[in-house]
């Protein structure tokens, strides 16, 4: 249960000091260095007392009830092919079928504290999660090495979205159709989370945590150690650590705060610069310098040329959470324009042809 006594989630600023000046460095060059900034304390509300829940030995008991654990022995790591901020993920073996095998980074700065947290919620919410088609599966977990947990999952072998749109090969492949599809895809994954009791809010919505898959036709959604899972009767009231997740996805209301009240609606707005960043495939600079103004600022929607499109977008990323749509009247929006393109992605798909690689 959550409660008002429950340890406190970490600052921004705390978790740059946990996470030591080799992996810092590396937070600061992605995504072209908004990652991890401290936002200004003139536009920070006063902090308040979170009530995110990190209780490894409950996480790992369920992992036990739940058919979950797997031995280390069983695990074959083949290739490292991912490179999160504190997680690396490996193309691994396991009972005949290749999988995901996603671990706490060997950084050398000890163990990263908050990256240990953030694995055991992935795990927490993992555990939890039925299956859906735009959600990464989880395959098990071991925890053999309670401090060095090894989640498995299924293997999404396409490239992120983000490596994906940012590959000259890449660019303008897409087409309405396969927009249209992937927009669709990324609501679904929101609905299915915030959709049931706890509440998953994801809180790092963005395109590095999508995966496209093999045959481009589908995306799914990874990443979940920002998640926060949270009781539907408690959600008026949830008081969130704010400043969590990718700046140039956070909306403003989680820009803005250390600590204060934030809903699933947060998800909706990353939700939108992503459907623009596929829409457009243009990054979603904008945010210029940390400044109140920029609070008010989107990117320009004009170069979206699919005017049903652009204002279905424009819905989600409101300024004022609660005008925004739900990830399911997203998809019915999504479902009512006149001009929705066909269904068959095969005149579109092929010709991008194996242009990306994961690693
Ligand atoms: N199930 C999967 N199948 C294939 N590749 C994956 C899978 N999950 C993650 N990856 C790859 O590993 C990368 C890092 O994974 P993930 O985002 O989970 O780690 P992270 O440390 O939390 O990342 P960050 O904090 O940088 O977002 C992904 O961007 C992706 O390229
Ligand atoms: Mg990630």
């Amino acid at each position: 249960m959550l409660g008002d006594n429950l340890p406190l989630r970490n600052t921004p600023a705390d978790r740059l000091r946990k996470v030591g000046e080799a992996s810092r460095k590396k937070l600061s060059e992605k995504e072209g260095a908004l990652l991890w900034q401290v936002a200004p304390s003139s536009m920070m509300n006063a902090a308040q007392p979170d009530t995110t829940l990190h209780q490894p030995g409950v996480v790992f008991s369920k992992v036990h009830s739940g058919n979950w654990e797997v031995p280390r022995e069983e695990i074959k790591l083949v290739k490292k092919i991912g490179n999160g901020a504190t997680g690396d993920v490996y193309r691994a073996y396991h009972k005949g079928k290749f999988v995901a095998a996603k671990m706490l980074k060997d950084c050398g700065d000890g163990l990263i504290e908050q990256a240990y947290e953030d694995i055991v919620m992935e795990v927490q919410v993992l555990v939890s999660l039925g299956r859906h088609p735009n959600v990464v599966q989880l395959m098990g977990v071991c925890v053999e090495n309670k401090r060095r947990p090894i989640l498995l999952e299924e293997l999404v072998e396409g490239p992120n979205l983000e490596v994906f749109l940012q590959n000259p090969a890449c660019r303008g492949k897409l087409q309405r159709p396969t927009i249209y599809k992937w927009s669709t895809d990324i609501w679904n994954s929101l609905d299915f989370l915030h959709n049931r009791d706890p509440c998953i809010m994801h809180r790092d919505v963005k395109p590095g945590n999508f995966m496209v898959t093999a045959d481009y036709t589908a995306l799914k959604l990874a990443d979940f150690g920002m998640s926060k899972l949270v009781p539907k009767s408690q959600m008026p009231s949830v008081i969130n650590t704010g400043y969590t997740g990718t700046v140039r996805y956070m909306a403003p209301e989680v820009l803005t705060q250390r600590k204060g009240h934030y809903t699933e609606k947060a998800d909706i707005y990353s939700a939108a610069l992503v459907m623009y960043y596929i829409a457009t495939e243009k990054r979603p600079n904008f945010l210029t310098q940390n400044s109140e103004e920029d609070l008010r600022k989107r990117p320009d929607l004009s170069v979206v040329q699919w005017p049903s499109i652009e204002a279905i977008i424009e819905k989600a990323w409101q300024h004022k959470p609660e005008a925004r749509p739900s990830a399911s009247e997203m998809i019915r929006l999504l479902v009512a324009i006149p001009d929705k393109p066909s269904e068959n992605l095969r005149d579109v798909i092929p010709s991008i042809g194996g242009c990306c690689t994961i690693s």
